[in-house]
């Protein structure tokens, strides 16, 4: 019994002052963590957060800029993620990495070469073994069954059978629960109790708070790659501090005030509008406006700005700014009708570049933005680029450097610098936001507004359930390239956009 508690609070691994940065934005800044045997540690955070990186560099998937692993009392620096699971630590991903035209014991012991016995496959071994951990985990198949015949569930538990064949001494599931249902869940943890008795050690990560309430005894709270909160007794702590402590700030403080009473007539009204990707879509927006367009990717959202933009090709339907007929037709239409436009993949910077500029622009240092920026006003560059400069804030120690080097938050600030000078009413941006830090999300946040209260308008796209409720006077949730839903006023809530972001009415509204 003492044995057991004495094992239960022996560190298994060490990371000191993780840092990791993804071109230019710091993804983990500074993060240490220990992990103990015989317990379960959870990493809580938004989307983004950083866990899985975290995870992926625990377990030799990723390698940390800086920072140290210490694991069973040494030093390591894993070279690939099998060297880490010969060493013990074993992860489940959320993504499934099975083979579908391999059997589950197959599957469970493919690279494993403990069941190679006399240069021959054990296959009893592995059927038997396969059989004994699947049943554990509430799986009662036929481990000869060919992987495509399995349900999404069914698989998920083959990948977890398949990390815990290796006799983990650490075992990682990174959301691996999100395709289980509640009796799955609880037969994975009561299995995951035997084995915690047996000490090995585990990290958790999931969605679902319950569940991580209920398995979990520790709580890492990571917030935009730092460690904001450590809860050594996770039991004792509400859901609601847990969610402060992640969110760190509410919706209300973080978004500039809504702007809910414009009456102004519509600067553009879209009617019937279809094209390969979108059907008969009808909307409108006014000066001072900012329109939300929601839904999953690939439902038509993304297409109605490319379309405006003159990106795509119209099949039917109509288009009508301040009054008068908008025939789509190219990007310098477009831009003639006062539309700008930020793209949603600012890493394509040619692409990005050359979209409102004739001539193909890439911009290997921001020095040559000013040419870039020329286009617009050639004779005030200069202090154009000044005036950019302030009105993003752009840090001027950055200046020299080449865009890739940036921040995403700089260079985001940068892409839509290049619209500031020029004359648009229309600011159609995808997924402006996107990779960006939280304080110059709050920044670009703060001047869409500013730009709104010049009577200037912006059609958004975003998948940031977050910034789309927070930022948008209106919502159009889009649904297999079809207007699903209409929202304003107290109906823009999480629920309501996430019931027709699936395609539901719902009946919140
Ligand atoms: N391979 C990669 N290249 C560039 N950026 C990445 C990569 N992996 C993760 N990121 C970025 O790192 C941040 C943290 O991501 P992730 O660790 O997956 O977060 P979480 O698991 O908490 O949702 C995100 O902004 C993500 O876009
Ligand atoms: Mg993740």
């Amino acid at each position: 019994m003492n044995e057991n508690i004495n094992a239960k609070n022996e560190i298994i691994l060490t990371a000191a002052n993780i840092t990791k940065s993804y071109g230019g934005s710091v993804v983990l800044n500074d993060v240490s963590i220990s992990i103990k045997k015989g317990k379960v540690l959870t990493f809580v955070g938004e989307n983004g957060a950083g866990k899985s990186t975290l995870i992926n560099i625990l377990s030799g998937l990723v390698a940390q800029d800086s920072g140290s692993i210490t694991y069973e009392g040494s030093e390591v620096r894993w070279s690939s993620p099998a060297h880490a699971l010969k060493n013990g630590i074993a992860v489940v991903h959320q993504e499934l990495t099975l083979f579908k035209n391999l059997t589950v014991a197959e599957n469970i012991f493919a690279g494993n070469k403990s069941v190679i016995k006399f240069g021959k496959l054990d296959r009893k071994f592995m059927a038997q073994r396969s059989s004994e951990i699947l049943s554990k985990l509430g799986l009662h198949i036929d481990v000869n069954t060919l992987v495509e015949n399995l349900t999404v569930a069914q698989q998920q538990l083959v990948e977890i059978a398949k990390a815990i064949s290796w006799n983990p001494k650490l075992l990682i599931l990174d959301e691996a629960t999100s395709a289980l249902d509640t009796m799955q869940v609880e037969n994975l943890f009561k299995y995951c109790r035997e084995l915690l008795q047996e000490d090995i050690a585990m990290v958790f990560v999931s969605h679902r708070t319950p569940e991580m309430f209920e398995i979990a005894d520790e709580a890492l709270v990571i917030k935009d790659g730092n460690v904001v909160g450590f809860y050594p007794e996770l039991k004792a702590v509400t859901d609601e501090d847990l969610i402060n402590c992640m969110v760190g700030y509410s919706i209300q403080t973080s978004f500039p005030k809504k702007n809910q009473s414009e009456t102004r007539p519509p600067i553009m009204e879209v009617e019937n509008l279809s094209t390969d990707f979108i059907k008969e879509v009808s909307m409108y927006i006014r000066p001072g406006e900012i329109i939300g367009l929601g839904g999953l990717r690939g439902h038509g959202q993304e297409e109605l700005l490319r379309t405006l933009f003159g990106l795509e090709k119209v099949r039917s339907g109509k288009i009508t700014i301040d009054g008068k007929p908008y025939t789509v037709k190219d990007v310098s239409r477009a831009i003639s009708e006062k539309f700008a436009y930020v793209p949603p993949d600012r890493k394509k910077e040619g692409a990005v570049l050359s979209l409102p500029i004739e001539n193909n622009l890439t911009i290997p240092v921001l020095g040559q933005v000013s040419n870039a920026l020329g286009w617009l006003n050639r004779a005030s560059e200069e202090s154009m680029i000044d005036r950019t400069r302030k009105r993003l804030s752009i840090d001027q120690r950055n200046w020299h450097q080449t865009v890739a080097q940036l921040s995403g938050g700089n260079q985001q600030k940068i892409v839509i610098g290049k619209w500031l000078e020029s004359d648009f009413k229309i600011l159609l941006m995808d997924e402006p936001t996107r990779g960006v830090d939280v304080a110059t999300k709050h920044e670009i946040y703060l001047f869409l507004r500013e730009l709104t209260k010049q009577g200037l308008s912006v059609l958004l796209v975003s998948t940031d359930m977050l910034e789309l409720i927070g930022i948008s006077d209106r919502i159009y949730v889009f649904y297999e390239g079809r207007i699903h839903k209409e929202l304003t006023g107290d109906d823009i809530t999480e629920e309501n956009v996430t019931y027709a972001i699936m395609g539901l009415q719902g009946d919140k509204t």
